[in-house]
């Protein structure tokens, strides 16, 4: 997975037809898609509850991209293996999932994975002060975790504060959580590059009508400036 800050859209799948995650995910990546965004939720860190490691490595045959898996569960570390082995590329875990983020992003690499860590509205940007050796993505939450289809929280100052810190180091500055054109433009101007979309590519659509997420991933491609 080499590094770049071109701007990359990853739709979300919690907005997916969860009866047909495989030929959705085959749609959005043909539409364009270049990251498949997948919410791991455990009804305890979260209020929802999604899909464990044995979903996610039925969906990795059907991903060509990059699998990017949000953990929003605590406790993290008994289950960086399962995701290893399921076929995570990236994994990461929120830093409020428990008092040892240093360790799991170092286990996440360690497993063979690209670690990153999310940051919830409520925690600063100096939260990942002394991780961004160890980390190779920032998740910036836009909403309060858990849902799709939530309005969207103005989290750039934070991305911006970001930027400066992460410097010249390969780190991506993801964003996640009510993405769509009127926000997409925002966060890319912040110095975001990795822009997770729900509801905002899968509205309209379906694996019948895929013409309607590429229109939708183009629409927030454009609106981000590129
Ligand atoms: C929310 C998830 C998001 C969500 C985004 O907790 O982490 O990835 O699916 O969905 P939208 O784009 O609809 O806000
Ligand atoms: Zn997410």
């Amino acid at each position: 997975m080499p590094f770049d800050r071109s701007i990359k859209i990853a739709p979300s799948i919690l907005s997916a037809d969860f009866a047909n995650f495989g030929a959705e995910i085959r749609a959005i990546e043909a539409e364009g898609a270049d990251w498949v965004h997948v919410d791991v939720m455990d009804g305890h860190f979260v209020p929802n509850l999604t899909f464990g490691p044995m979903a996610v490595k039925a969906f990795r045959p059907h991903v060509t991209t990059v699998m990017d898996v949000h953990l929003m569960i605590a406790p993290v570390d008994p289950y960086i293996d399962a995701y290893a082995e399921a076929g995570a590329d990236v994994l990461t875990a929120h830093v409020e999932a428990g008092p040892h983020i240093h360790r799991t992003l170092q286990a996440i690499r360690g497993a063979g994975m690209k670690a990153g860590v999310a940051l919830n509205p409520g925690t600063p940007a100096d939260a990942v002060a002394h991780l961004l050796d160890l980390a190779d993505l920032v998740c910036v939450m836009t909403v309060n975790p858990g849902f799709g289809g939530q309005k969207f929280i103005d989290m750039t100052g934070k991305v911006r504060r970001l930027r400066e810190m992460i410097g010249d180091r390969p780190v991506h500055i993801e964003i996640d959580g009510g993405v769509d054109v009127t926000t997409a433009p925002l966060v890319a101007a912040a110095g975001a590059d990795v822009l997770v979309a729900g509801s905002a590519v899968f509205r309209g659509g379906s694996v019948e009508r895929p013409e309607v997420y590429g229109a939708n991933i183009r629409a927030i491609r454009a609106a981000a400036g590129v």
